[in-house]
Parts: C-alpha cells; structure tokens; sequence
C-alpha cells in the first residue's frame, strides 16, 4: 500500500468553551485558550492507495489539493472557526476540527478514487491531533 500526503495551511480564529461547564470550569479548563485568539494551522491529509501502471501513481495530487482547498482551505483561512458551518456544534479543538474535515473531505476524495487514510491538525510546530481510518 502506498501512501501519498498532501500539506495545506491555513490562518484562522477560535476560542476553546464548553456550554457543559461553567465560567469557572471553562476557566480552569481552556485558560487563555478561552479567549479568541488564532494559529497558523497546518493540515495534512494522507490519502492511500495502489499505484496504477498506466499512470504511475494512484492518485492525482491536483484533484486532492482542488478539494481540501475548496472545501476547507478556503472556507476557513481568515476566519473565525467558531463560526463556520463546518464546526457548528463542536468545540474548536485540533480533534473536533481534525474529526470535521474528515467528515467533509472524505466522500469526496472517495467519489475521485482515492481513500482517506489520516488528517493532522497542527495548531503550532510543537503540538497536533491525528485522526486516522481503521
Ligand atoms: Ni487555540
């Protein structure tokens, strides 16, 4: 199996609360984090497959960058994460959002042939959350 990763990155907004805690939990919780604030985030997206001879690769890097920039690149770079329709209902963590864009990404790169196997979401150099296919 092969796998081919594709980095994107984007700047945007968010602040970390939880309607399930109150003031002083969430305090206690998120710290700063709870105020709004923003990171350059790095998103990778690895998608697996066999290669095809004809082609000499299994996929086309084009037609993935083409989707996780329209359908996540752009709608979120400069904006306030909180607010995108793409995270309605989560809190903005690297895990929610890394769970989201799977979610969005996934049938689509499915209908082109190629199989999600992980999202990195990295909101610095030093920390990140995966998410990857069973
Ligand atoms: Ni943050």
């Amino acid at each position: 199996m092969h796998y081919l990763t594709r980095r994107f990155s984007f700047s945007a907004s968010h602040r970390l609360n939880s309607t399930a805690l109150d003031a002083k939990a969430n305090a206690c919780t998120y710290g700063l984090c709870e105020n709004i604030h923003g990171h350059n985030y790095r998103l990778e997206v690895t998608v697996r497959g066999a290669i095809d001879p004809k082609t000499g690769f299994f996929c086309n890097v084009m037609d993935l960058t083409e989707v996780v920039k329209r359908l996540v690149v752009d709608p979120c770079d400069h904006h306030y994460l909180n607010d995108l329709p793409l995270f309605h209902g989560v809190i903005t963590t690297m895990e929610n959002i890394a769970s989201r864009i799977w979610g969005a990404i996934e049938p689509e790169l499915k209908k082109r042939g190629m199989s999600l196997s992980e999202v990195l979401v990295a909101e610095t150099d030093e920390h990140w959350a995966r998410i990857r296919a069973e």
